[in-house]
């Protein structure tokens, strides 16, 4: 099956592909509509990061095409709905960019609480300025997390391990990490915290959660980070309280408009201003994780094409395959109405075949079955499945 790589893909995806027999069309950058369609033909996997648009007309015209992997966390530059109309599973990677964030947020943690920015200004102004003013050590003080999902928790763990306290606030039940505590709502964790850290994700009633009556309830003096999305907080709001001393520094790596390409100005109420730390949306960006996208989403998409597994997909009902022991393997992608598995299950006792294993899973309008059988499906059975009304596609795959 052929591989069409874009955007500059980590290479350990290259060699997981060609381990595993696929053969790699590895390219540099990203490739506008038309182009797109004439590099598809006859391409069964497709590979992208966030600058490349696969549209409807795209997916409409890309026949061979199974399945698209996102090397990336976001998936929006993807047609999810069409993809899933065709049968095409979408798949990123949710999780490889974890740890990169968390490292990020320890290190701005004790650096506003040394007023790092401010002295290594000073430094590069030529100005020695050796004072204990406003610097405080991070062991003892608290830690509030608000949102506690992957990088809320590991965060936790890691702010523990320096001997912070930590408090949290999720609206999801969380089971606390460590000596951790929960709050009941967010304003008992402003109350308390001498940071305020941000992990919420971008559920549209996020927009504006963190503005000046939250920034007004936080402890004077206190600490305020955003590595989550930029337009949970109102950037006038903290730049005021910024000012006003209320707040004594700031860390933001988003921001509610952020520059489109390489190079390009930014602009923010938040320049130029003392113990603020201003970084371009680079929390998750290291080697590390790139690396471990390149992984993690190769391997799902070799997942996908050589055994039917859709774990994780963004689009299509979710199986984690087992991996496929001797036998044979059928994959029935179809709509989701009542009596499909029976009706499945009906033509395999038919044939006498032995079912082995048997995973089923709907989503939306979709349903997902994969059975596994100890004999291989005559091609009459197969065509009886593939011609059924409810059928987008059937695949089988043998050890
Ligand atoms: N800066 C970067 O480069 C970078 C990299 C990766 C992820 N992120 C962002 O970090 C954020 C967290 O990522 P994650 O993988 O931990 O997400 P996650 O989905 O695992 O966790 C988010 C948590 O926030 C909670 N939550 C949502 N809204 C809330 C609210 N209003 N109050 C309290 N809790 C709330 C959810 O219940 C969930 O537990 C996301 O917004 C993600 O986009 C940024």
């Amino acid at each position: 099956m052929k591989v069409l790589l874009l955007e500059n893909i980590h290479p350990v995806a290259v060699e997981q592909l060609e381990a595993r027999g696929f053969e790699v069309d590895l390219r540099a950058g990203s490739l506008a509509e038309d182009d797109l369609i004439a590099a598809l033909d006859g391409v069964g996997l497709l590979g992208i990061r966030s600058n490349t648009h696969v549209t409807e007309k795209v997916l409409a015209s890309a026949n061979e095409l199974q399945a698209i992997g996102c090397f990336c966390i976001g998936t929006n530059q993807v047609d999810l709905a069409a993809a899933a109309a065709k049968g095409v599973a979408v798949f990123n990677a949710p999780y490889s960019n974890t740890r990169s964030v968390v490292e990020l947020v320890i290190a701005e943690i004790v650096s506003l609480a040394r007023r790092l920015p401010e002295k290594t200004q000073r430094m590069h102004d030529g100005v020695w300025d050796k004072s204990a003013r406003g610097s405080h050590e991070v062991r003892g003080r608290t830690l509030g997390i608000v949102g506690y999902g992957n990088i809320g928790t590991q965060l936790s763990n890691l702010a523990e391990s320096m001997g912070m306290r930590v408090v949290f606030y999720d609206t999801a039940d969380r089971p606390a990490h460590g000596n951790a505590r929960r709050m009941r709502s967010l304003d008992e964790l402003l109350a308390i915290a001498d940071v305020v850290s941000l992990h919420i994700d971008g559920r549209p009633g996020n927009a504006g959660l963190f503005g000046a009556q939250q920034f007004a309830k936080m402890k004077p003096r206190s600490m305020f980070i955003n590595a989550s999305r930029g337009m949970v907080v109102d950037d006038v709001a903290l730049r005021d309280h910024l000012l006003s001393g209320h707040i004594a520094g700031a860390a933001l790596d988003v921001f509610p408009v952020e520059p489109k390409a390489q190079g390009d100005p930014f602009e923010s109420v938040l320049r130029g201003l003392d113990n603020v730390i201003l970084t371009p949306h680079v929390g998750g960006s290291t080697q590390e994780a790139q690396e471990e996208i390149g992984w993690f989403v190769s391997g799902k998409l070799t997942g996908f094409a050589l055994e039917g597994g859709t774990a994780l997909s963004v689009n299509l009902p979710t199986v984690a395959a087992p991996p496929l022991a001797a036998g044979h393997r059928i994959g029935f992608l179809h709509h989701n109405v009542p009596g499909v598995l029976a009706a499945v299950n009906a033509l395999l006792a038919e044939e006498g075949d032995n079912v082995t294993g048997q995973h089923l899973s709907t989503r939306d309008e979709l349903g997902y079955v994969v059975t596994d059988a100890a004999e291989r499906l005559s091609a009459g059975a197969l065509e009886r499945l593939r011609t059924s009304e409810h059928c987008l596609w059937v695949r089988t795959w043998e050890s």
